[in-house]
């Protein structure tokens, strides 16, 4: 009793505080922490002392990390953790409505707990939640399905509370324990599902499922036509908006778009989604395809035996009548639409508009297809899709959104006592909502569906994930590589021009001991790297695809095209390629010093003096410089950044990874509109702003770089406070003051040239100017390295400064003269010395 009146305290100050803003109203727990943070431009309350707004049955093990390397945004709030090795829960004074509560997962080491071996259950007033969950395989299982690599992981759901409490429950298995990171509850605001659903196939029968009385996950939540929206961008429910496109089948089928101007909403849903989600979108319009006989594609892992909401968002932006769009949208090969006019649904252009949709995924299978693509019944001319934004939920069965761990090995015979699917779902509208003759179409339709099954049933057999064959890569569709619209040869050209040798699966394996871990010395995206040595004892670094990823395909695709035509003595080349047994398998050159990264900071590396440095930073530029003037279409990087330089026995730098690579503009283009790719911390600002590629993105990049080789430490460094996070606006801050010294590596104290340094931090700072205009070229950005190095060189060696002046001059005839190198040549015009 004692307790309860307790308890009636909390609930009255937390309904109190919440009358005020009726909206909006959040509890954030940063568990495990003895004080509140601000992480995101939130205030996260720490749980280890007692709070009137929940309680912790259990309190379980309290444990912290210092330094979290890899999620910037929320740093600290991930350094802190609860451990729970019994049941616990927490007691969550709310107001009775529904929430979305989102759980932070980061796993790291404390005591004897590795979170990596933790599994657990958890569910929030009955709804189960999660079961047997393990993290880091719910990350790593992420991760391969489009070749990122998250160390934390943020699962959403949207739990209806019709009590004064929610209480969230974590149960360890047998033998291992939970763990959870910060806890978000955020109530939903009332209208968000309230509109009625389309059942895909359903001929447009639409009906309220009452959303509110189900549990749901969220799946996946994404701004079509990138770039990502912050959840602070979102600030009446901090939904994260990923980007799309790891998500899309083919992503160059289709352009992004994007106008910022007048969009309102056609109803009264501000909340539905952010403007931002309206800003951008994907359109099938590109010009180089003529025929539009193609759908544009997205592809999503589900769990199976579940039913899922799939909320389109949709704008038009560009016409401003109506018949100038009409497509059909696809959901899992089923027509969820025909004839769909945007600017008819939404009465009108630059009106934010969506449409939901509920589909069943069977035991049978793990995968949710979206496709928007030619509606062939109107008239082909005015065939394009349009799509804003999408998001997808999963329905709870049963009061349980928790998926089996075996998530993968999909169960053949369908033999568990499953019920009968999708029916669930339609049994209770039926009997809830619908009017008798609706539910006799709903039988009709169930059964026209089943007949459509039946018919269906012989071919519908799904292609294994993994690689498609090579040789399929040039097929509509399954095209993912850069130039496939642009140059119809280089398709069909992409096996014939392969050049270097073709290894069989047998030489990779006994070349990297049956690809022995312990030989691994590189993992990315793409897969990992081992060190290997061919039969004739020639040491190689064999690159490895992930046969999971897909966007691995499209780049090693690009990637061995890139290499195919390349050969420079600052880029790494291409021994050679296995693609039997649906391997996908590089081999390059050994560089025997690893990448100039690890020579700078974050290993036990002797540091490296400035000269070697300069050489480092030239050798890169002459490799960019060769990439953006020396084939016949320039070729932009896209990556550039000091783990993807490499350096060989005698520190030569060579640039490695064209994985993410582009085919630059042509004569009569200025740049090259594209997704906006590369890494955190060197990403130009000005492309991403408008996903416009350019050299000169290059050019920011390698700019970056330079600044990592003065100060020695990582661009993005989330544990220090925040005007120093971000190397490349930290340092450019000195620069400007011509005080960089002041930041710089100690380990180059005494001995550099204080004028080769001046030097070197200007040509920096004219590399990360805030226009791409305003920065100089590779070429030029190489000319002035030569002469940094020469200034110290002439430092070191005690030249007068006469004799300086004049090999000024020479250095500015030579410049002149770049090389264009032609194809296959050995481009290596050393300018700079002749030793
Ligand atoms: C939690 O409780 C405190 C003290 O009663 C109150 O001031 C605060 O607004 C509550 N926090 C939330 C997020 O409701
Ligand atoms: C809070 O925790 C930090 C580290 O987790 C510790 O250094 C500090 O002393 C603690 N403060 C209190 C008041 O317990
Ligand atoms: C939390 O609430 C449940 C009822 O939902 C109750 O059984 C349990 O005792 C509560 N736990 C604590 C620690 O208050
Ligand atoms: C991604 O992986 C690379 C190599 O494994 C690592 O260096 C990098 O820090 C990782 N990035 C993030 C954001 O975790
Ligand atoms: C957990 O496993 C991942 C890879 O599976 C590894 O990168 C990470 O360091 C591990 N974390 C801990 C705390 O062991
Ligand atoms: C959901 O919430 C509403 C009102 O808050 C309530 O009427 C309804 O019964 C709840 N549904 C469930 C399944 O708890
Ligand atoms: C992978 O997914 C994450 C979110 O899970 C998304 O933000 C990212 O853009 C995707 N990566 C790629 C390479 O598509
Ligand atoms: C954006 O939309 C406005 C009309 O709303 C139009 O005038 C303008 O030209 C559009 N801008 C672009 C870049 O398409
Ligand atoms: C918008 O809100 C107004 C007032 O709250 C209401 O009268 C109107 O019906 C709403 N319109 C829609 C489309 O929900
Ligand atoms: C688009 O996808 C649907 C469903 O998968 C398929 O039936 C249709 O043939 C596709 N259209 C084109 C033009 O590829
Ligand atoms: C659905 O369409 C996609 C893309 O066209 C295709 O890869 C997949 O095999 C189709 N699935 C079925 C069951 O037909």
């Amino acid at each position: 009793m004692k307790w309860h009146g307790l308890f009636l305290v909390a609930v009255i100050l937390f309904l109190h505080s919440s009358v005020g803003e009726a909206q909006v109203k959040a509890l954030l727990i940063d568990c495990g922490s003895n004080s509140s943070t601000h992480v995101d431009g939130r205030k996260w309350i720490g749980d280890t002392s007692p709070i009137e707004n929940f309680t912790l049955s259990y309190p379980g093990i309290v444990a912290s990390v210092a330094v979290v390397d890899g999620e910037p945004a929320y740093g600290s709030l991930y350094q802190t953790a609860r451990f729970f090795d019994a049941p616990s829960t927490y007691n969550i004074s709310v107001f009775p409505r529904t929430y979305f509560v989102r759980l932070h997962f980061f796993p790291f080491s404390f005591e004897s707990f590795n979170a990596n071996e933790s599994a657990f259950d958890v569910s929030a007033n009955g709804l189960k939640l999660l079961s047997a969950f393990n993290v880091p395989g719910e990350i790593s299982w992420k991760n391969t399905k489009n070749s990122s690599n998250y160390s934390s992981l943020v699962k959403e759901y949207f739990v209806n509370v019709s009590s004064n409490q929610l209480a969230i429950i974590f149960v360890p298995k047998l033998g291992s324990f939970a763990f959870v990171n910060a806890i978000e509850i955020v109530s939903v605001i009332d209208q968000l599902f309230v509109d009625s659903v389309s059942k895909v196939g359903g001929n447009g029968l639409k009906a309220n499922l009452n959303l509110d009385d189900w549990g749901m996950e969220t799946m996946f939540r994404l701004n079509v036509g990138v770039p990502a929206v912050e959840s602070s961008e979102d600030q009446d429910m901090w939904r994260k908006w990923e980007s799309d496109e790891g998500y899309m089948f083919s992503v160059n089928a289709a352009t992004t778009l994007s106008n910022t101007s007048s969009i309102s909403y056609s109803n009264n849903g501000s909340f539905v989604a952010p403007l931002l989600v309206y800003e951008t979108a994907r359109t099938m319009t590109n010009n180089e395809v003529l025929e539009k006989h193609f759908n544009m594609s997205w592809k999503f892992d589900v769990d199976p035996n579940f039913d899922y909401l799939i909320r389109l968002h949709f704008c038009e932006l560009i016409y401003d009548k109506p018949n100038q769009r009409l497509f059909k949208i696809y959901i899992n090969n089923k027509t969820a639409a025909e004839n769909y006019d945007v600017f008819v649904r939404a009465g009108g252009m630059n009106k934010a508009y969506h449409e939901d949709y509920v589909d069943s995924i069977s035991q049978q299978t793990n995968t949710l297809w979206v496709q928007l693509g030619p509606d062939l019944l109107t008239s082909s001319s005015t065939t394009d899709a349009l799509l804003n934004g999408m998001e997808i939920f999963k329905l709870s069965r049963n009061g349980n959104l928790a998926h089996a761990t075996d998530r993968i090995t999909i169960d053949q015979g369908g033999s568990t006592a499953s019920p009968p699917k999708s029916k669930i779902l339609w049994v209770i509208i039926g009997s809830g909502i619908l009017s008798v003759i609706i539910l006799s179409l709903v039988g009709a339709f169930i059964f026209c569906l089943y007949i459509r099954k039946k018919k269906a049933a012989v071919p519908a057999k799904e292609t294994p994930p993994g690689w498609l064959p090579l040789s399929l890569h040039g097929a509509m569709g399954s095209t993912t590589n850069a130039q496939a619209y642009k140059s119809p040869s280089c398709v069909n050209g992409s096996l014939a021009n392969r050049t270097g040798r073709r290894f069989t699966i047998a030489e990779i394996r006994s070349a990297t001991n049956n690809f022995d871990d312990s030989l691994v010395i590189g993992t990315g995206g793409f897969g990992k790297v081992y060190k290997g040595e061919t039969e004739e004892g020639t040491p190689v670094a064999i690159k490895r695809a992930n046969p999971q990823s897909e966007q691995g395909l499209a780049e090693f695709e690009t990637e061995i095209e890139m290499l195919s035509k390349l050969r420079h003595r600052h880029l790494v080349s291409m021994i050679g390629y296995c693609d039997e047994q649906n391997e996908m398998i590089l081999v390059y050159e050994y560089m025997a010093n690893g990448t100039l990264r690890s020579h700078l900071f974050g290993s036990v590396l002797p540091p490296l003096t400035w000269k070697q440095r300069l050489e480092a930073c030239i050798g890169a530029a002459r490799g960019l410089h060769y990439l953006h003037t020396g084939v016949e279409r320039c070729i932009i990087h896209r990556d550039v950044k000091t783990t993807n330089i490499l350096l060989d026995e005698n520190f030569v730098a060579k640039m490695s990874d064209f994985g993410l690579s582009k085919t630059g503009p042509g004569l009569d283009h200025t740049h090259v509109s594209t997704a906006v790719k590369g890494s955190f911390g060197y990403l130009d600002p000005e492309y991403f702003r408008r996903q416009q590629l350019t050299q000169k993105s290059d050019v920011y990049s390698f700019g970056v770089v330079l600044f990592e080789v003065v100060c020695a430490r990582s661009v993005i460094n989330p544990t220090l406070p925040k005007d120093q996070i971000n190397l490349a606006e930290w340092a450019i801050r000195w620069q400007r003051q011509h005080s960089l010294e002041t930041i710089m590596d100690p380990h180059l104290e005494g001995s550099y040239s204080l004028e080769s340094f001046k030097k070197f931090g200007e040509i920096a700072e004219k590399c990360l100017a805030d226009e791409g205009k305003n920065r100089p070229t590779m070429g030029e950005v190489l000319w002035h390295l030569e002469y940094t190095l020469q200034l110290h060189e002439a430092y070191t060696e005690n030249l007068s400064i006469e004799s300086l002046s004049k090999s000024e001059v020479r250095f500015a005839d030579m410049a002149i003269s770049l090389p264009l190198v032609k194809e296959g040549e050995e481009a290596s015009p050393d300018i700079s010395r002749s030793n």
